[in-house]
């Protein structure tokens, strides 16, 4: 009765800081703009530090052999099982990876977000309090020489290892975040940091029908042929880091479990031999933990009272850990070894049949049928042996065909599951890295890979201030127009996303498939401007395609703001390399794709994302790492200087169009208009004068909420002022260099700057 209770003891924290309701509740639908601006420098106590610098001087056999020691030690608040913390710390590091999603990049382990709401309180995450909170000393040994990102990953290589594993690498590089992720959309349902099933049915406004906990994430059942997990989530249920154990809903049907696993794993750019090297790979490890039913748990960490000081999920049986530990509901170990690498899981999987049984906390879960199975000794109580157990979702890589043939290959050649598995996890922990040149650290292996977007090193090539001068008159030389040229260098920068730091304008693969053929990039156009880009290298000698694209960018700029009565030169940082097709993976560059850019008039209407646009053109500048200001200037500088993608007019409000006039901004926040919705669904609208009532421009949703919504409107406002023009040139040019800098993780930080 006393949990979450304070002195006030009142249902609600009227009157502090931030008090609900907010904003957010008044309006759900308003758009969040403010979320540009989260975990901002100054809420980090470490701003002043470069943590590459600082993880470089780390000893990382050092705090290896620390974590190492720590790992067969025991300490009394939280006993470890089989006298090793290894396999927790394994589950830990994979649910850090785990949350990653390719649709938009976010989740992973790259900022340590286990740390915080609501990932640190998904029932999923059960008991991973305790293991950050046991690795605590250690983090603060090596203080900030190593974030707790890189931390996690880092002990779940050394439990690999000690528990005689071979890992394929590690690197560091992970920055941590310093607050709570507002932004990342985990899902629509109601949840309180319990089991999903038993999560509070939620009504979502304008979704009536939507009730259940788990199916308003899922078009049509599991059984039915229509059957789709809602963008971009991949994982079956809020809370829960992939699918549920005991399979969908707790239905316990192994095929149907499957079928989630396919789904959500595929979401993480895993293949179905990569989806069972990890799930039989991790499971030669440790134990589920099933004591206490689920009711009797006390609240996640983010709901807990004072006096658990960040620990939830209270357990109120024996000494609520050990021999009495309750996390997911499921009792018991998969293999007779489970801190040794094995086999085991493969071999008992095959060699019994199993039958459904229940855990003491209710769970469903399958044991052998075979009285002369093999018994598991007990992580606590010595002597003891009980019975081996497997989950429905484990039960499903038997039953599935498609698994069942990998399982097979993996049984028959348990090197070949070795490598493997290293390798998936390998790419399960660094995935949302970026590409390699940000791992850090003597782990790191020489091998690359294509989930890494390879791009070749570069081997000394520069451009002097000479060359970039030259290049920029022979650029211009050739008559491309300022559209054609702002616009070839947008589509080749603006595919980076912060999320896991995949896209950019290094590498060139705007010239590859599938980017050359994408349909924002307008095909026809894009082609002839590399023809001619691709003339000015051949005349040239040696300059980078990737290089030229930039600069295209810039000398059409620098026209543009000279046309409109300003010179400026636009910054530039040379040694971008060009990349090839054959280290390109056609399918996962696709999901860099834009879903709505709004920058180019962009709705890419085939991946059906039931949100109005310009809350999609939101996600893609915060992806671009965007602030208000600079997401206002870039919109209407492009919009006069590039246009929309297939050459539309939609918020070209401007005569001169290729000039970098203030025009967008003036026409926006101009009274001179009226804005008539065209149609019933306002997608578009026209610009009436109000006088005559003739219409000048059309625009839509992506433009006019520059000047419907009250944060942006202040800052379009800004770029409409008498002294706006100048300024606007000046921050358009900030911006657009930040734009084409993002994934230039080659060049130090204060050359990036320039
Ligand atoms: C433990 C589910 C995939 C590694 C567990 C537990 C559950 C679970 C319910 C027990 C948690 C507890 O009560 O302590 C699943 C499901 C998966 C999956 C449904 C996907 C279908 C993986 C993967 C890995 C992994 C990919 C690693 C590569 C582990 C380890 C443990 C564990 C090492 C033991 C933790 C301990 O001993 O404390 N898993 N898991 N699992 N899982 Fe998984």
């Amino acid at each position: 009765a006393t949990q979450g209770a304070c002195p006030f003891r009142g249902t609600r924290i009227g009157g502090a800081l931030g008090s609900e309701p907010q904003l957010d509740h008044w309006w759900p639908n308003r758009l969040k703009v403010d979320l540009l601006h989260q975990d901002p420098p100054f809420a980090n106590p470490l701003k002043d530090e470069d943590y590459a610098s600082r993880f470089l001087e780390l000893d990382l056999d050092a705090i290896k052999a620390d974590i190492k020691e720590f790992l067969t030690t025991s300490v009394e608040w939280w006993p470890s099982d089989y006298h090793n913390y290894g396999p927790q710390m394994v589950r830990m590091a994979w649910h850090s990876a785990g949350t990653y999603r390719i649709a938009d990049g976010r989740g992973g382990a790259a900022q340590g977000m286990q740390r915080f709401a609501p990932i640190n309180s998904w029932w999923d995450n059960g008991n991973t309090d305790k293991s950050r909170r046991l690795l605590a000393p250690i983090k603060m040994k090596y203080g900030s020489k190593i974030s707790w990102a890189d931390l996690m990953v880092l002990t779940g290589n050394c439990a690999l290892e000690i528990m005689n594993f071979p890992t394929f690498g590690f690197a560091g590089g992970r920055i941590d975040a310093w607050e709570a992720d507002k932004a990342t959309y985990w899902g629509p349902e109601g949840w309180n940091g319990k089991r999903p099933s038993e999560a509070p049915a939620q009504q979502l406004e304008g979704h009536p029908d939507q009730m259940v906990n788990r199916g308003i994430r899922w078009k049509g059942d599991v059984k039915e042929e229509y059957y789709d997990l809602e963008n971009p989530l991949a994982a079956t249920n809020q809370s829960l880091i992939y699918v549920d154990p005991e399979g969908p809903n707790g239905n316990g049907v192994p095929m149907d479990s499957a079928r989630d696993i396919r789904e959500t794993f595929s979401r993480m750019a895993m293949n179905d031999e990569e989806t069972v090297a990890l799930i039989a790979g991790g499971h030669a490890f440790g134990k589920s933990h099933g004591m206490t039913p689920a009711d009797q748990i006390g609240s996640a960490p983010e709901g807990a009272p004072m006096a658990a000081m960040g620990f939830g999920w209270h357990n109120p049986r024996g000494n609520g850990n050990g021999a009495d530990t309750m996390t997911n509901g499921i009792e018991g170990s998969w293999t007779p070894n489970p801190t040794t690498w094995d086999n085991d899981y493969l071999t008992n999987l095959f060699k019994f049949e199993w039958q459904q049984t229940t855990s003491p906390a209710g769970a469903t879960q399958w044991t052998p049928i075979d009285p002369n199975a093999p018994k598991t000794p007990d992580a606590h109580v010595p002597g003891q042996m009980n019975d081996l157990m497997m989950m429905t979702s484990d039960i499903a890589l038997k039953v599935d065909p498609k698994y069942r043939e990998v399982c097979e290959k993996f049984l028959n050649d348990f090197d070949y599951f070795t490598e493997a598995f290293s390798k998936a996890w390998y790419k399960l922990v660094h995935r949302d890295m970026g590409p390699k040149v940000r791992y850090l650290g003597k782990e790191v292996p020489a091998e690359e890979f294509l989930w890494q977007d390879p791009i070749p090193r570069n081997d000394g090539y520069s451009l002097s201030d000479a060359d970039v001068a030259t290049l920029k008159d022979r650029i211009l030389a050739t008559g491309l127009s300022v559209q054609e040229l702002v616009s070839t260098a947008w589509a080749s920068a603006s595919t980076f996303r912060k999320s896991d730091n995949r896209g950019g304008a290094n590498g060139a693969r705007l010239r590859l498939e599938p980017q050359r053929s994408w349909e924002v990039n307008n095909p026809d156009r894009l082609g002839r401007v590399l023809d001619v880009l691709e003339g000015v290298k051949a005349d040239f000698g040696r300059v980078s395609m990737a290089d030229l694209i930039v600069l295209a960018g810039c000398a059409g700029v620098e026209k543009a703001a000279r046309d409109a009565g300003v010179e400026v030169t636009v910054p530039f940082v040379g040694g971008r390399m060009d990349t090839t097709q054959e280290l390109t993976d056609v399918e996962q560059v696709n999901w860099l794709q834009p879903v709505v850019d709004g920058f180019r008039n962009y709705i890419n209407e085939s991946v059906g994302y039931h949100v109005a646009p310009e809350h999609l053109f939101l996600d893609k500048a915060h992806l671009l790492g965007l602030t208000a200001p600079e997401w206002t200037a870039i919109t209407g500088g492009l919009k006069v200087l590039a246009g929309n993608y297939d050459g539309a007019s939609a918020g070209v409000f401007t005569d001169r169009p290729g000039v970098l006039t203030n025009d967008f901004f003036k026409t926006l926040c101009s009274m001179d208009y009226t804005w008539e919705p065209q149609g019933e669904d306002e997608m578009t609208f026209a610009l009436v004068t109000r006088e005559g009532g003739e219409s000048r421009y059309t625009a839509t949703r992506c433009d006019l909420v520059f000047g419907a919504n009250a944060q942006l409107r202040q800052v379009a406002e800004v770029y409409a002022a008498d002294d706006g023009h100048a300024r606007l040139v000046k921050d358009f040019v900030k911006a657009w260099h930040k734009v084409m800098m993002l994934d230039r993780f080659d060049v130090p930080a204060e050359r990036a700057k320039a």
